[in-house]
């Protein structure tokens, strides 16, 4: 068949004009793929963290539910993509079909696969929901995806799970731009620190700061702020809710002794915890968001309304080589792998 544009803008069925990822529906026909597609039967989706929690809200945390929710919201738009949150997430599977422009990529059908770019801008097709897993949102299918030639993926690495792998990348921008922004001697704090993200960057965050430097994990609930701890990756693990600035804003006061925190990065899965995230942070600082939840309007009026100058940074899901370090990750840390093994395997 004819090629396709390379990022994918043949599959918009409406509104015509915008790129797949703003579309309300795309084209998700998998009988015939363009020459400069790739045809993916998908095993496994790892919903977005946000997406996630606001499915299992609306569907009562009943699985039956939950699969009827993402069953009609694929029919209705042809992608994973939640119009609650905004958020779709990622898939694994095996390779059906490379177009033969695409002939010269170093893929063939059988090959395992994971999706680099977001299931919001994914054509998907849903045989079947076989399995929902609600305490590692991913959900089993039979079904097939389209990759546009644009659309970034990663081989799966025979050493580590499949399942891992997939936890792993759905979050991989998070420890990567952590790399990049946190810096020797500094003070950085990781909110939602006990989650998938939150430990990537921890880890991270302590590796980049050094021995001069100092990292705070906030956890929320009890069992995550253990984690925090028992990971031994931050300096200091408090437990906190950041949906209440003055209250993180204090405690963060009092264990810097007014100082605030140099980077502040938030991994928290549900929305309101923009202030907190500015509030810890020093005049001048940066602010990460890597949430899903962030409302720009509430960051970039919330930090003014208080007079606060600090850099704020939109997590961007993808940065270059991301996967290669989130597996390296899995294999540099053993006490790291233990524990996404146990929270995902
Ligand atoms: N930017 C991107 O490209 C990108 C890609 C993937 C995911 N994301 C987003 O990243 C976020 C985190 O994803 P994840 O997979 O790491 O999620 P996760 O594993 O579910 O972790 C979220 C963490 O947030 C904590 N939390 C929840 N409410 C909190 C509160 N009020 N105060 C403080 N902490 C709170 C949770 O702690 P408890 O369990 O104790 O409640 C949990 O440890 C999500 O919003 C997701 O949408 C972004």
């Amino acid at each position: 068949m004819a090629k396709g544009n390379p990022f994918g803008i043949h599959r918009v069925v409406e509104p015509l004009g915008v790129m797949p990822q703003a579309a309300k529906r795309l084209d998700n026909d998998m009988g015939s793929i363009r020459d400069n597609e790739i045809l993916v039967d998908v095993e496994r989706l790892n919903i977005d963290a946000a997406s996630f929690t606001q499915l299992e809200e609306e569907g009562e945390r009943d699985t039956t539910k939950i699969a009827g929710l993402i069953k009609k919201i694929v029919k209705e738009r042809g992608k994973m993509h939640n119009p609650i949150t905004g958020s779709g997430g990622m898939f694994i599977g095996a390779v059906r079909q490379v177009g033969k422009d695409l002939a010269s990529r170093d893929l063939k059908p059988g090959d395992k696969i994971a999706s680099l770019v977001s299931l919001t801008l994914t054509p998907l097709a849903l045989k079947r929901i076989k399995k929902i897993d609600l305490e590692k949102d991913q959900v089993e299918v039979e079904g097939q995806a389209v990759l546009f030639e644009s659309g970034v993926y990663a081989k799966l690495p025979a050493d580590l799970p499949d399942r891992l792998s997939l936890a792993l990348l759905d979050v991989a921008g998070a420890p990567a731009q952590t790399a990049r922004l946190v810096k020797p001697g500094d003070a950085a704090l990781v909110i939602g620190g006990g989650g998938k993200s939150g430990l990537l960057c921890l880890y991270e965050a302590k590796k980049r700061a050094g021995v001069t430097g100092r990292v705070i994990g906030l956890g929320h609930s009890a069992s995550s702020t253990e984690r925090i701890r028992e990971s031994g990756f931050a300096d200091l693990a408090i437990q906190g809710d950041a949906s209440k600035p003055l209250e993180v804003y204090e405690k963060i006061l009092e264990v810097t002794d007014g100082k605030l925190m140099d980077v502040t990065i938030n991994c928290v899965n549900v929305p309101g915890t923009e202030m907190a995230s500015i509030m810890s942070t020093r005049e001048g600082g940066i602010v990460y968001f890597f949430t899903m939840a962030t409302s720009f309007t509430a960051a970039a009026l919330g930090a003014e309304g208080i007079g606060k100058d600090v850099n704020m940074i939109i997590g961007n899901g993808f940065a270059k080589g991301h996967d290669r370090i989130a597996f390296e990750l899995m294999r540099e840390s053993p006490k790291l792998r233990a524990l996404f093994e146990r929270m995902f395997l």
